[in-house]
């Protein structure tokens, strides 16, 4: 399905021909079944992006588990509630994916809201706009689903995304804490 424009933030439409990053050819669409083995694919390499430092580290671990969770892809991608779009080279190349669903809750306000699962660009293709133009697709489903916002959990160590998220709008609301028990427990 094709998104309604403005779909590319205005710098990219006015960036002069010698300015524009390879990302300037890439199509945004909507995920289709065909695109479900390469979403996979840069759901679990990306998953060792989202490890916690205070966690057992093992990134083998870390993308079998990423690749259980996504599991169900091949029928959410099929699913009107979920909004799930890739990154396309003209080539055909699946080179970013978003996984979000639009009939999330806050758990505390009842707000109807989106939730993204998941998100991923193909380190060769960082810092060309793909990341926050897959976002904004999602941004879009949303407001044509009636939801006033968008919510999601990044790891704190994840620094790169959490510049990414800054930048583009996204607020801090929440906190998840941990403490590592140690045999004399205090602070
Ligand atoms: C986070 C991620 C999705 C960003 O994708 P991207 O395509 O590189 O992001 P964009 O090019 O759209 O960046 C948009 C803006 O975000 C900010 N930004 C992105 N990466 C940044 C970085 N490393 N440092 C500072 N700002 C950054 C910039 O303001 C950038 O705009 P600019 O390039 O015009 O300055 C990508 O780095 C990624 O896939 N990381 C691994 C997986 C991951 O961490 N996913 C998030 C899990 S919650």
């Amino acid at each position: 399905m094709a998104l309604p424009l403005p779909f590319r933030p205005q710098r990219f439409r006015e960036a002069p021909e010698a300015e524009r990053g390879r990302g300037d050819g890439i199509e945004i669409r909507r995920a289709q079944a065909e695109d479900v083995p390469a979403i996979l694919e840069l759901s679990e390499e990306a998953a060792v992006y989202s490890m916690s430092p205070l966690r057992p580290s093992d990134p083998q671990r870390a993308r079998q588990i990423r690749r259980q969770d996504m599991a169900s892809l091949k029928f959410q991608v099929r699913d009107p509630q979920m909004a799930i779009f890739v990154a396309r080279t003209p080539e055909g190349r699946v080179v970013g994916e978003v996984v979000a669903k639009l009939d999330g809750r806050d758990f505390l306000s009842d707000q109807p809201q989106a939730w993204i699962f998941e998100l991923a660009v193909h380190p060769d293709f960082w810092r060309q706009g793909i990341g926050g133009r897959l976002l904004y697709a999602v941004e879009c489903a949303a407001r044509e689903a009636g939801l006033e916002c968008v919510g999601l959990s990044v790891t704190c160590a994840n620094e790169r995304a959490n510049r990414f998220y800054d930048s583009l709008g996204y607020q801090d609301e929440r906190r998840l804490l941990l403490k590592k028990l140690t045999p004399n427990l205090g602070p």
